[in-house]
């Protein structure tokens, strides 16, 4: 049995709650958030006792792994600290908002050889997974084009979070960079794009956008095309498609439930999921589940500290791609990192 502490109890957190609650194999120990509202509620729900601060969770023997599910400005140092502690780490996207901050962070938690896993739970949905399995088979031949979309929900997150996310290419995007690495086993060459704030004015006065396309070329020369939208008004649409010179593999558009309904006007489908909770919270049991399984036999391939910062080296050359209009290449933000 794996005791778990959670840190964080937003969002997400509550998310990971669940799920470690759900999980036969795991048993929520603690949880520590600065709201003392949200610690009373989640001890309440699942049994788990609240700590007065981090460092009481992060030195209870008790406790063989932490979630770190806190807001994104607080990931490098508590990952950090939990390491040091010897306890497996399970952290969301992204390590830190600053390329070089997420560098160094990853150089202090290796050395201390605790099991990390990124919590970049797309991976775990089938349908994608498919597509990494098809490339890997070679059933697609030579991969010529990915073309990603993602749009929605029919909301878009509070001005505080938006303010907090680093931008829309770090905040979502990310997710995207490390499926296509995951996807295609090959890395990317070089990163174009454009972005503009088109459907929720509020977010541009902010300085971020709701909307943007990225070209990328990878280094096998495969091109790629990936879009993205904060908001969708018909619910949550995203689908991935790996097209090569064996042929095609598509990870579709996903409705709630596999009903069509006929009547005299045509046909009329089940519409899609409101939310990415809803969509992908499969993913996230899944994700928590192999994280225990990777912290028991480290064997399971999960995603590491090499993914995260991989992810955000392409989102870093998007950001600056689109700062300056022009085409950048991954080395050369690889040796602006490193101070070259
Ligand atoms: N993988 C995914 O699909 C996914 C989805 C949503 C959010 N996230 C990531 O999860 C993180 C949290 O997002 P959210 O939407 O839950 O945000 P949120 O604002 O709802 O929750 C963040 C929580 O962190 C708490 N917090 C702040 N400082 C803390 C500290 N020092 N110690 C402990 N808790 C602290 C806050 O009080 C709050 O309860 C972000 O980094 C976000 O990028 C990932």
């Amino acid at each position: 049995m794996l005791s778990v502490g959670l840190i964080g109890l937003g969002t997400i957190g509550r998310v990971h709650a669940r799920n470690i609650a759900a999980n036969p194999e795991m048993h929520l120990a603690a949880a520590f958030d600065p709201v003392a509202a949200r610690m009373r509620e989640i001890a309440d729900m699942f049994g788990a006792r609240g700590a007065a601060h981090l460092d009481e969770l992060l030195d209870a023997k008790d406790i063989d792994a932490v979630v770190v599910g806190s807001s994104t400005d607080t990931h490098s140092d508590i990952a950090t600290r939990a390491a040091r502690a010897g306890k497996s780490v399970y952290c969301e996207k992204p390590l830190d908002l600053s390329l070089d901050k997420a560098l160094a962070t990853a150089e202090a938690i290796r050395p201390t050889g605790v099991p990390v896993m990124m919590g970049f739970n797309r991976r775990f949905d089938e349908s994608h997974a498919a597509l990494h399995h098809a490339v890997k088979d070679g059933s697609i031949g030579r991969l010529q084009l990915v073309q990603m979309t993602s749009r929605g929900p029919n909301a878009v997150p509070t001005d505080d979070y938006i303010r907090a996310s680093g931008g829309f290419y770090r905040d979502k995007g990310v997710h995207f960079f490390d499926l296509l690495r995951f996807i295609t086993a090959d890395e990317v060459a070089e990163v174009s794009t454009m972005g503009a704030a088109l459907s929720d004015p509020a977010i541009g006065a902010l300085g971020d956008i709701d909307t943007f396309i990225v070209a990328l070329r990878m280094k096998s020369g495969a091109l790629v095309q990936i879009d993205n939208t904060r908001r969708a008004i018909y619910g949550y649409d995203e689908r991935i498609e790996v097209f090569g010179t064996g042929g095609l593999v598509e990870s579709g558009r996903t409705p709630r439930r596999m009903v069509t309904r006929s009547s005299g006007d045509g046909f009329l489908s089940e519409g899609l999921h409101a939310n990415i909770f809803e969509r992908f919270g499969r993913t996230y049991y899944a994700a928590m589940a192999a994280f225990g399984q990777f912290v028991r036999n480290r064997e399971n391939s999960v995603p590491s500290l090499d993914d995260a910062i991989a992810a955000q080296i392409i989102a870093e050359a998007v950001v600056i791609a689109a700062r300056e209009a022009r085409t950048v290449t991954i080395s050369e933000v690889i040796g602006g990192a490193r101070g070259a």
